[in-house]
């Protein structure tokens, strides 16, 4: 491990307002946002896609690291370059998802555990020769009648660490993601609740493997009423509650915290952001890692017509980019929407 590699990456990650593109969705997640535009979802069109939103000119700007999946880090741009070159060439560090996917957890009906331990050692090996300087591994909890249990938060707490550490072992720097699902009927104060017990159990076993805090990410969720809540958070409440949990939990040297958008819309996610930065004050650098809230009025724009919309796409990647960069220094407001390209 080499510790000045992986401090200056994860500095890296979430330096000047810049913040990262989760393009990682597996073929099935990838399939049903295709589904969703009416795109076919095959392995060309799956590179077309990405590859026109990673030769967007200027994406660099806003954007310090994309999240690629498999597939992805060994396609090749139109011209061969592959891509984790193309985003190097743009100054964005390539990074690679590397768990194998949430699955349901044994005696625990209703609550699953994401595998992909076995062999990850050589699997990080592979994914740094082909230029890859993060990692991320999502953890799915689930708040329902009972759940989730301790059993759930401590094996996911558990497996985030041993990834945590493998990925350090080999210069590579962990965005370790525990979310916590924005699905139900459950009020803010219950995801208060169970968000901060996740993050508490996921930095204890963190440390308890030794990893290196100044050299991790943390991709968190916020804390936010269900989707199916009665009574919806408002901006003020899910900012001061995410402020509020993260300060609690989140260990002071930690390289920085990104958010994932879990199901908010563009817009919603955006101000989100804008509003904890605004509160400022911490010891962290707070941005982004949204896949859907960036991605799904690019995916839209360029699934009406693929060969003719590539430059329109991109306008819109270049603009839902910049708000949340904006957003990640606290000086986004809602007026600049009025400028949307879409
Ligand atoms: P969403 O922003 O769509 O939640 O995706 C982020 C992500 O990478 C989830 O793992």
């Amino acid at each position: 491990m080499n510790a000045d590699i992986l401090k200056k990456t994860a500095k890296q990650m979430v330096a000047g307002g810049k913040g990262i593109i989760a393009a990682d969705e597996s073929a099935s997640t990838c399939q049903k946002r295709f589904d969703s535009v009416g795109l076919e979802c095959t392995e060309e069109n799956r590179r077309l896609y990405r590859t026109t939103m990673f030769e967007s000119e200027g994406l660099g700007q806003y954007i310090s690291g994309v999240i690629l999946y498999d597939e992805t880090i060994r396609q090749k741009a139109g011209d061969g370059t592959p891509v984790s070159e193309l985003l190097a060439k743009k100054g964005i560090l390539p990074g690679i998802k590397v768990d194998a996917g949430a699955k349901e957890l044994a005696l625990h009906p209703g609550e699953k555990v994401t595998e992909g331990l076995d062999g990850l050692r050589e699997r990080l090996a592979e994914y740094s020769a082909m230029g890859a300087k993060f990692a991320k591994w999502r953890a799915v909890i689930t708040i329902g009648q009972g759940i989730p249990s301790d059993a759930c938060l401590h094996a996911n707490a558990h497996a985030l660490a041993r990834y945590a550490a493998l990925c350090q072992e080999a210069d590579i720097v962990p965005m370790v993601e525990p979310e916590v699902l924005i699905d139900g009927d459950h009020s803010l104060e219950r995801c208060m609740e169970v968000s901060l017990a996740a993050l508490q159990k996921t930095f204890e076993e963190l440390k308890g493997q030794d990893v290196l805090m100044e050299g991790t990410i943390l991709k968190a969720s916020m804390v936010i009423s269900g989707k199916k809540a009665a009574k919806q958070s408002s901006v003020q409440e899910v900012a001061a509650a995410t402020v509020k949990y993260l300060k609690e939990t989140v260990p002071a040297n930690l390289a920085g915290v990104v958010f994932l958008s879990g199901g908010q819309g563009d817009e919603q996610a955006t101000a989100h952001l804008d509003a904890m930065n605004k509160i400022g004050g911490l010891p962290w650098p707070l941005s982004f890692s949204y896949s859907r809230a960036i991605q799904n009025p690019v995916l839209k724009k360029w699934a009406e017509n693929p060969a003719q919309n590539a430059k329109a796409a991109q306008d819109i990647l270049l603009f839902r980019s910049k708000m949340n960069s904006l957003a990640a220094q606290g000086t986004y407001s809602s007026e600049m929407e009025n400028d949307r390209p879409y």
